[in-house]
């Protein structure tokens, strides 16, 4: 069994497991080597001898817990064959939507687009760097994934909310979502993923009032679904306010939390195992600040089964150096 699992299944409190958001990334040079080579992001997702070596590539580096498979949020909306490019300085670009094109497309045309993702899971899983360790899949939550299908960018630079008032449309895409991330889920679980993290970047958008139908409940859905597999998933709703009732609503095996939650609140509040919460600027810092601030949230969790994780992505700027200084606090503690 993965340690990961021994926190998530057998409620191990006296192991550390580690894994990093965004471990496969641009703060590698290893990574930033072959990403030159090749400048399509999407198609380097899709190539499953490049996807699944960057995917190994932290593993060969720490002693890390867990492989996440080097793809994307967004590949959902490409399957259905909305357009995705990523503009640089500025994050990912989305084309036209055509919604009835969409809803009557095949789930076999879904998964031959994206067949590269589930082999390139397949190679992972069966790697000797991931023997006795989790690969973990991932999809994004509904309602982040309708963010960025509707508002074709990051809302964070700006959120077309006209969108959100068309009901009728809403539900249409909801349930088209739910029923293409169920697949790509499924897929991702018959290739060896054995752990599944929902990504809800933009869960903190969502008013009080619109929580269930946004939130709750079309991810309860996909939890349940996950679930019916024996596979745990972690659920990652960035920026919500009430963790506590998150977790009673969706009932995901373990919840990770963002840098804003304070960890000793959530760990007095909730009983299933917790991931994440380090601040990734504590990577940018020196090594007596990343020593003292990781501290904080082992102490926190010494008695509770706890997965070390940050609170969002690794930076680009990160030095490999720090990550290698983190994983050896994390182990040794
Ligand atoms: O964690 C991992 O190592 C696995 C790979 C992974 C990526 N994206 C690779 C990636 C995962 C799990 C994601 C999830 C993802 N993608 C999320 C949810 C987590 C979060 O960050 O909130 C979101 C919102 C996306 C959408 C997305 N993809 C954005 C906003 C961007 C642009 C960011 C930027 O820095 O320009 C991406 C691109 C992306 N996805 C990169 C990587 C490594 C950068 C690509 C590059 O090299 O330019």
């Amino acid at each position: 069994m993965s340690l990961l699992k021994e926190v998530i299944v057998n409620k191990s409190t006296v192991i550390n497991p580690i894994w990093i958001m965004r471990q496969a990334g641009r703060y590698l040079p290893e990574f930033r080597e072959i990403r030159k080579l090749n400048t399509d992001f999407i198609k380097l997702c899709l190539n499953k001898d490049l996807s699944s070596e960057i995917t190994l590539q932290p593993l060969k580096r720490f002693n890390l817990d867990a492989a996440i498979i080097f793809s994307d949020i967004l590949m959902l909306p490409y399957g259905l064959n909305q357009s995705v490019t990523f503009k640089k300085d500025f994050g990912p670009l989305l084309g036209d939507l055509n919604v009835n094109e969409a809803t009557n497309l095949h789930e076999d045309d879904f998964i031959e687009k994206l067949n590269p993702i589930y082999e390139a899971i397949n190679i992972v899983s069966k790697s000797k760097f991931t023997d006795k360790k989790s690969t973990i899949g991932f999809v994004g939550a509904p309602w982040t994934i309708l963010v960025y299908m509707l508002n074709k960018q990051s809302p964070k630079q700006h959120l077309k909310i006209h969108f959100f008032n068309d009901k009728p449309l809403i539900i249409k895409l909801l349930t088209l979502i739910e029923k293409f991330l169920k697949l790509h889920i499924k897929k991702q679980i018959e290739n060896g993923a054995d752990v599944i993290q929902i990504f809800d970047s933009w869960a903190g958008l969502v008013d009080e009032k619109d929580l269930s139908f946004y939130i709750y409940n079309p991810t309860l859905n996909l939890v349940n679904f996950t679930k019916s597999f024996n596979v745990p998933v972690i659920c990652f709703p960035r920026g919500i306010k009430d963790y506590k009732k998150f977790c009673d609503s969706v009932k995901p095996d373990v919840i990770s939390i963002d840098y804003n939650v304070d960890p000793k609140k959530i760990c007095e509040a909730i009983n299933i195992p917790v991931q994440g919460g380090l601040d990734p600027k504590v990577l940018l810092t020196d090594y007596d600040n990343l020593k003292k601030e990781s501290s904080k949230y082992l102490d926190v969790f010494k008695d509770h089964p706890y997965i070390f994780n940050l609170g969002h992505g690794i930076l680009p700027e990160t030095k490999p150096s720090m990550v290698e200084d983190l994983v050896k606090i994390v182990k040794d503690y």
